[in-house]
């Protein structure tokens, strides 16, 4: 049997920190009122030349040195992104350019904050069916560039990242299990609702969202797909050595460990330094707790994505 194994990961973050103090010279916030509410105390802003497919170059490259492979190497690239460089072509083209490989194969996912757990599932799938033998899966985002800085009931909320990890072909367990699950009745809740016609932007280009609905499905969810992920591998909740769910709010987080039975220790938790930075904050988490040497060989992490669209999923990996 042939499995997907994570052999590398990295990430970036811009070198320009936004404090919630910063915030709050410019709108009617606090640093009291964001952390209470979010847990976040600062963010990463990307300077206005930066692209996603810079960030996700920066990450490669360290997901690249950590599993000790070239770019050559790589057969397969997946962008997890809701702010590419362009329409098109994907940024997972344009980083295939800027990393200096070609012929493999590269397109992006498009599942908003949910985009690196899809993107891991579909790489996944082209691994475990020999379609790809080493596949590079990338969650990056700009998200600064989708806000209305006025709004501080979104604005304070994000910041801009990317975390990549290396899967290769190993027949020692590697990713376990993953669930998607989509509802596109629930659109509305969260959305960034503009398009490009005739050369403008119709619509708004900025994130909106109703804070309390997105609160309320994303701990229902998070809850949901890991008994179902475990539960697909035959495993108990009990299992998970580390439980990183999408970095939107401490407060989620929080509950859906608790929910679970997860220890707070068990927790990964970055949202107070890195926001929510959408697809990006999964591999960034993933990368922070494996570098600093919380996860190791053999743990079983659960890795979870929730999001516009809406959309929800979740990846068990052994280590
Ligand atoms: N500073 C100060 N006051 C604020 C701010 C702010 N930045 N933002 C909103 N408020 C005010 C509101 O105007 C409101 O004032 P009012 O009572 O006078 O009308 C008050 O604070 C309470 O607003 P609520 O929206 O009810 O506050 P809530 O406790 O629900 O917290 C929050 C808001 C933090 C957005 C919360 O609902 C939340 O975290 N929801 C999840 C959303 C999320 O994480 N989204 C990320 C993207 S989705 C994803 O990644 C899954």
């Amino acid at each position: 049997m042939t499995f997907a194994r994570i052999v590398g990961t990295g990430s970036y973050l811009p070198r320009r920190i936004v404090t919630n103090d910063d915030l709050a010279r410019r709108i009617d916030t606090s640093d009291e009122w964001i952390v209470t509410r979010t847990g976040i105390r600062q963010r990463h802003i990307a300077e206005p030349d930066q692209t996603s497919s810079d960030l996700a170059l920066e990450a490669s490259r360290g997901a690249l040195a950590a599993a000790g492979i070239g770019a050559g190497e790589i057969d397969l690239i997946v962008v997890a992104t809701s702010t590419p460089d362009f329409v098109f072509p994907s940024t997972a083209c344009l980083l295939q350019a800027k990393l200096g490989v070609k012929g493999c194969a590269a397109f992006d996912v498009q599942a908003v904050c949910s985009g690196f757990v899809y993107g891991l599932a579909v790489a996944d799938s082209f691994v475990r069916t020999g379609q790809a033998r080493t596949a590079l899966v990338v969650g990056a985002e700009v998200f600064s560039r989708i806000l209305d800085w006025n709004d501080r009931g979104t604005c304070v909320l994000f910041g801009d990242g990317a975390g990549a990890v290396v899967l290769r072909a190993d027949e020692r367990p590697g990713i376990l299990a993953s669930v998607l699950h989509a509802d596109g009745s629930h659109a509305g809740i969260l959305t960034a609702p503009g398009n490009v016609c005739g050369g403008k932007v119709i619509g708004s280009p900025y994130v909106r969202m109703d804070g309390p609905a997105v609160f309320k499905f994303a701990v229902r969810v998070l809850d949901e797909v890991a008994r179902e992920t475990v539960a697909k591998c035959g495993l108990a909740l009990g299992d998970i050595d580390w439980l990183i769910p999408h970095q939107a709010n401490i407060r989620i987080l929080e509950a859906t460990a608790k929910r679970l039975g997860v220890p707070r220790e068990r927790l990964v938790a970055t949202v107070d330094r890195h926001a929510n930075t959408s697809a990006a904050s999964v591999p960034l988490a993933l990368d922070v707790a494996l570098r600093d040497g919380r996860i190791r060989a053999g743990h079983r992490v659960m890795l979870q994505g929730v999001g516009g669209g809406f959309t929800w999923g979740a990846t068990l990996v052994e280590m």
